[in-house]
């Protein structure tokens, strides 16, 4: 085990982009300087989550999460810092010697996982040329008749598994052990245990790829009626379906231009729906959508549109998931495709124009949950009307904008035939029973503001008290770590000991170690301080103190370093009293005269050398 070298952990950062990494998890806003998110580390509504392109920094002002990039892939994916270095290098091709091993377990770890993927994508190399070879000529036509292109069937790196039992196993027999293909799903032990054969035989293959594009498992259509019409992948440590979203790695751009996300059912109408030029779309693996593909689908829009068919899944869990949708901060729309169709079917027979006007239609999940509803009970009773407000309460509340929320309180309101003040006194009655749960990150953020330096630089008072002092810190940290000029000057009149919060004081001390240019400096000391201190460094560097001019920040900065230095040298003094009062008592004559020659340093120093300190600082 060894240390990665700090220039090269400077290196990596150099390289790196906050901004594109957390885009990778966050749907992040730019604002000025900074870009907002909904926090991926607690629950909100309204974004709190901050990145500092500038600093290199990501700061959340709900839950006080910060640090840099590698603290937000600990955070994140559940790495050590190590293995976040390790994550970040390679997206930035930074190359970290081999003799500087980091940990041996987590290597061990890559190392397994490169091994399994490259099984896997052999065997997606070897499915997808058994599609244009004479064996694969059936399937090529059913693909044909389905309309799907050449193009398409590269996009998505359609394969065929031949008929036989052993196709697969004997063509990676060179290169790959029979466990390793049956760690990832690919061959299947028989009864007694004695041989192995291919799990995936004439059927389609419809590789199933991560973020990135890399195949990490299989969809088998079937070719004849006889077999289930989908075979897929087994669960593994190395395939998870809750974690994917199939289709995703070709859409996310879509996506993120479009603002918003098509969720089908079937990996056909994913298919379908590029091969008509429509690419805003993924599907989850024969599932209900889950809360991870949620999340996954967050980083780069907050609008789903559902295009289940409603019947399959049952509505009462479509709707159950739909909730957790729109819990999670995303505004939810149901599409209904008329006639019972497919998408897939509905693009073929009515063309994509027609498939764009329909997205246009989309409703609610308040009209979506209405009309179903109401269809199983028709709401006569006060019992039944009240039941059907409730079930649509958490949803109306759920709503972002005002203007869309009061729409949906008359909608409400008609569909259950009573008035909108009644459906908003409900609204009200429940926002109240419920205060407790909504944290406002509003609040948060402006109570932070209200503490924040900015408002704090006019009406600070230099009173010689903890309270004073303990802001001229926060003040001067802030100050500093925003101009390198200011940091100069205060480098020259301050130590760590000054500062009565350690955080700050660790802060102080690692600026002045690291003293080199100031630009992505604070992201580089970020690791080397304690969980709280960079919680404070993060809070810090987001609280920017703009619209002052140099001159009066410099000023301010004087006057923080007066308290502070004051106040040092006030409990300084106290200090040496005692000890002067406790070195008489005893007689230590040596002693007390040490202690006497302290005080007076303290208090009159020698005039010239401080004030020429001062005076070439510019300070006073
Ligand atoms: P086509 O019927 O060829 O158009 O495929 P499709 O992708 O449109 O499938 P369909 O709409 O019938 O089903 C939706 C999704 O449910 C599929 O994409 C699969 O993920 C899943 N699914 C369907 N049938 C099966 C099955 O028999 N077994 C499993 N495991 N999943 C299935
Ligand atoms: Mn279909």
């Amino acid at each position: 085990m060894g240390r990665i070298p700090d220039e090269i952990v400077a290196e990596i950062l150099q390289k790196t982009d906050i901004v594109q990494v957390v885009s990778e998890y966050v749907n992040l806003k730019k604002s000025g300087k900074y870009y907002f998110g909904l926090c991926p580390f607690h629950q909100e509504d309204t974004p709190s989550f901050s990145v500092t392109p500038d600093k290199q920094i990501f700061y959340c002002f709900g839950c006080s999460a910060g640090g840099n990039v590698f603290k937000f892939l600990m955070l994140k994916e559940g790495l050590a810092f190590p293995e976040a270095v390790y994550a970040v290098a390679q997206k930035v091709a930074v190359h970290i010697p081999e003799n500087y091993p980091v940990d041996e377990h987590y290597l061990r770890k890559q190392k397994k996982k490169q091994q399994v993927y490259s099984v896997i994508e052999q065997a997606a190399a070897f499915f997808n040329q058994c599609l244009v070879s004479s064996q694969g000529q059936e399937a090529r036509k059913y693909l044909q008749n389905r309309g799907i292109t050449r193009a398409v069937m590269e996009d998505f790196k359609i394969g065929y598994a031949p008929a036989g039992w052993d196709k697969l196993i004997k063509q990676l027999s060179t290169t790959c052990g029979i466990n390793e293909l049956e760690q990832v799903g690919l061959v299947i032990k028989n009864q007694q245990g004695t041989n192995y054969y291919d799990r995936f035989r004439n059927r389609i293959m419809l590789p199933i790829f991560d973020i990135s594009g890399k195949v990490v498992g299989f969809g088998g259509r079937s070719l004849d009626d006889s077999h289930p019409k989908y075979l897929n992948t087994p669960e593994t440590p190395y395939f998870n379906k809750r974690y994917l979203l199939y289709g995703l790695h070709l859409s996310r751009a879509a996506i993120r231009e479009q603002g918003f996300a098509i969720v089908l059912e079937g990996y056909m109408d994913v298919i379908a729906c590029r091969q008509f030029g429509v690419e805003n779309v993924v599907a989850s693996l024969g599932t209900a959508l889950t809360k991870e593909q949620v999340q996954l689908l967050m980083r780069y829009t907050d609008e789903i549109i559902i295009a289940y068919d409603a019947d399959t899944a049952g509505i009462q869990a479509t709707i159950r998931g739909l909730d957790v949708i729109q819990q999670l901060g995303c505004r939810v729309k149901v599409l209904r495709i008329p006639d019972g169709l497919d998408p897939d079917d509905y693009m073929r027979t009515k063309g994509s124009e027609e498939w764009k006007k329909l997205i246009k239609q989309t409703r609610s999940l308040v009209e979506f949950k209405l009309e179903v509803l109401s269809k199983e009970v028709t709401p006569t009773s006060v019992a039944e009307k009240i039941a059907i407000i409730e079930q649509v309460l958490p949803n109306l509340a759920a709503i972002k904008s005002a203007i869309e929320r009061e729409e949906s309180i008359k909608k409400v309101a008609t569909t259950v035939n009573t008035s909108w003040e009644v459906v908003l006194s409900e609204l009200k009655k429940w926002h109240h029973g419920n205060a407790g749960k909504v944290t406002s990150s509003i609040t948060n953020i402006s109570n932070i503001s209200n503490t924040s330096n900015t408002a704090n630089i006019k009406s600070l008072k230099f009173q010689h008290d903890q309270k004073h002092r303990n802001q001229a810190e926060y003040l001067l940290m802030g100050l500093i770590l925003g101009d390198y000029e200011l940091f100069s000057l205060a480098q020259k009149e301050l130590t760590m000991e000054q500062f009565q919060n350690k955080e700050l004081g660790m802060i102080f001390k690692l600026l002045v170690e690291t003293n080199c240019k100031f630009k992505q400096k604070p992201a580089q000391i970020m690791q080397y301080l304690e969980e709280n201190a960079q919680q404070l460094l993060g809070r810090l560097i987001s609280e920017t103190i703009s619209g002052q001019e140099q001159s009066e920040k410099a000023k301010i900065l004087a006057d923080c370093i007066k308290v502070m230095q004051e106040s040092t040298g006030k409990k300084r003094r106290a200090q040496l009293l005692q000890q002067l009062k406790e070195a008489e008592q005893r007689g230590e004559k040596q002693q007390v005269n040490d202690l006497l020659q302290e005080l007076q340093q303290l208090f009159c120093p020698r005039e010239g050398e401080r004030h020429a300190g001062r005076n070439k600082a510019g300070l006073f």
